[in-house]
């Protein structure tokens, strides 16, 4: 007899059509309480059961599915007895697989419109199972070309537009439900409505995807799979290793240690922010490597970007190979791998290489160091990270921290490095990060940081002429960092920040605000 699983949590799989908001969606799903995965279109029927899923999500896309080479799924996903919600082109898709027809519609209809909700006795009953709590009248989002001409014998319209007057569909007896718009962004104010419908009076989901019931179950997990062996796991003093060790720690107490690479590249205070949280708070057996001879050393002279990223991410491996031989019987690498990272590594449909932004490995340890990975986050979004990071007591400061660049300061120097700019450069990116903090924009801004320009200016100090170099303020809203706006800071807020980098640090003639939004100029200066 085939084992039962009881312990994978309900899902939802979204197909991937290739929709811009498919990652939207899974989140929508999760805030909703239940587990939701990405998957390809073409999925065979028996990975979609392994899933223990309570029903499907057919996203949008880009294509039309009368052309050939459009995605496709298997028409079979609607023998699995489970419920379907198809949105967009996934509505079409489903009409088309199910005996309806799609065409191109008299107009295409992208924004916010009207939406009417079928009110008649006879079938609101019927659309009630989507739309309960939803004004008869509304606004939707609608972004498509297409749209289902004829629902075939099968469904009913539930609601309608001026421009689509089948954007809404459920079928006559199965709980198979598609929508034009899309329920998933902002823009549809009761989207988050409809879709809690679908997860709860449709699909009758358990609503058991929380950060507490997580943490649990990642615990067995976790357990399950090391057993009595030695976990190491690398700490970079961002929130995803942070929180990937806390869990581990919960899992599996003093069977884990933590290595830290102090690469003297790091900010002020990030060190003893990391000894603070993990050896004193947590007390994680954390060993700090201070490595920063060996990264200076070889580092002297370089000015090219790309081939300090090289040089520093070689000395990391070399240290921390080093120190991880330290760790007898050390069997498991615990990496922070989140969701994003394993879509983007090609598991979705639409991401594709040119999406993955390869320097980002650098800061990455190689197969060949001959542990199995523990990757305890690789279900989660980031934002998904920091919540699970409140719950195991992570500090704030560690939780809501900016990312923080592998190569660190390095790629902040421009030009060669030396330790006095690093020091330099060090006070001005700890006072611009105080008064961004003491203004309270710290969680409204995404990146914010210093930059040491090798550039010299006149300044004139007492009574005296100096020439020295000048310090680039860079501070960026983005919300996944591939396009970038610089922020609108506060006048007072740049004011306070260059007065004291000016007279608090000897060697600082002028600062400037970086005002250069992404694409073109990227978030680093290098
Ligand atoms: P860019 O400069 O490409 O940066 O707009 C986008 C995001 O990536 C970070 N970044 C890096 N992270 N190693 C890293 O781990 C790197 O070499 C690297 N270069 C840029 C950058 O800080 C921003 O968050």
């Amino acid at each position: 007899m085939k084992q039962q699983q009881p312990s994978i949590e309900q899902t939802i799989p979204i197909l991937d059509f290739g929709s811009q908001y498919v990652q939207l969606i899974a989140r929508r799903v999760r805030e909703a309480g239940v587990r939701a995965l990405l998957v390809r279109p073409d999925i065979s029927l028996e990975e979609l059961k392994a899933m223990n899923p309570v029903g499907l999500i057919l996203s949008g896309g880009p294509s039309s599915v009368y052309e050939a080479g459009a995605p496709r799924c298997d028409p079979d996903i609607f023998k699995l007895d489970i419920p379907v919600l198809g949105i967009c082109y996934g509505m079409q898709i489903a009409a088309e697989l199910l005996g309806g027809r799609v065409q191109p519609g008299q107009a295409g209809e992208y924004g916010a419109t009207h939406l009417a909700v079928e009110s008649r006795s006879s079938t609101a009953a019927l659309a009630a199972d989507l739309f309960a709590g939803v004004p008869e009248q509304t606004t939707v989002w609608m972004s498509h070309g297409d749209q289902v001409r004829d629902l075939g014998p099968d469904f009913i319209p539930l609601a309608s537009t001026p421009v689509c007057p089948l954007a809404a569909m459920r079928h006559k007896n199965k709980p198979f439900f598609g929508v034009q718009f899309h329920p998933e962004v902002t823009h549809t104010p009761h989207g988050v409505k409809i879709l809690e419908n679908f997860l709860y009076r449709v699909c009758r989901a358990a609503g058991t995807w929380q950060m507490g019931n997580f943490v649990d179950s990642a615990v067995v997990k976790i357990r399950g799979q090391v057993g009595g062996g030695r976990v190491v796991c690398g700490l970079s003093g961002g929130v995803d290793s942070a929180v990937a060790a806390a869990l581990l720690h919960r899992a599996v107490g003093d069977q884990l240690t933590c290595i830290f690479v102090d690469n003297g590249l790091l900010r002020k205070n990030e060190r003893e922010n990391v000894e603070s949280t993990f050896r004193d708070h947590f007390r994680i057996d954390l060993r700090v490597v201070d490595a920063a001879d060996e990264f200076l050393t070889a580092l002297a002279g370089v000015t090219e970007p790309q081939q300090k990223r090289m040089i520093i991410g070689k000395a990391f491996i070399d240290v921390f190979k080093r120190a991880s031989k330290d760790i007898p019987d050390a069997g498991f690498l615990a990496q922070g791998t989140l969701y994003p990272d394993v879509i983007e590594s090609g598991h979705g449909y639409a991401r594709t290489a040119a999406n993955i932004k390869l320097h980002h490995n650098v800061g990455g340890l190689p197969a060949e160091l001959g542990f199995e990975l523990v990757e305890p986050l690789r279900d989660l979004f980031k934002d998904e990270v920091r919540r699970l990071g409140e719950v195991l007591g992570l500090p704030d400061a560690m939780v809501w921290r900016h990312p923080f660049p592998g190569p660190g300061l390095a790629v902040r120097i421009i030009g060669d490095i030396t330790r006095e700019k690093l020091d330099l450069l060090r006070r001005a990116d700890e006072i611009f990060l105080e008064e961004l903090t003491a203004a309270g924009l710290y969680r409204t801004t995404a990146q914010t940081f210093a930059v040491l320009l090798p550039v010299q200016s006149v300044a004139v100090m007492g009574d005296g002429r100096s020439y020295k170099p000048v310090i680039g303020l860079r501070s960026v809203d983005s919300t996944d960092f591939m396009t970038a706006d610089w922020s609108r800071l506060p006048y007072d807020v740049l004011a306070r920040t260059s007065g004291r980098i000016v007279n608090e640090i000897r060697g600082v003639s002028r600062v400037v605000y970086d005002i250069t939004s992404k694409p073109p100029g990227t978030i680093e200066w290098e």
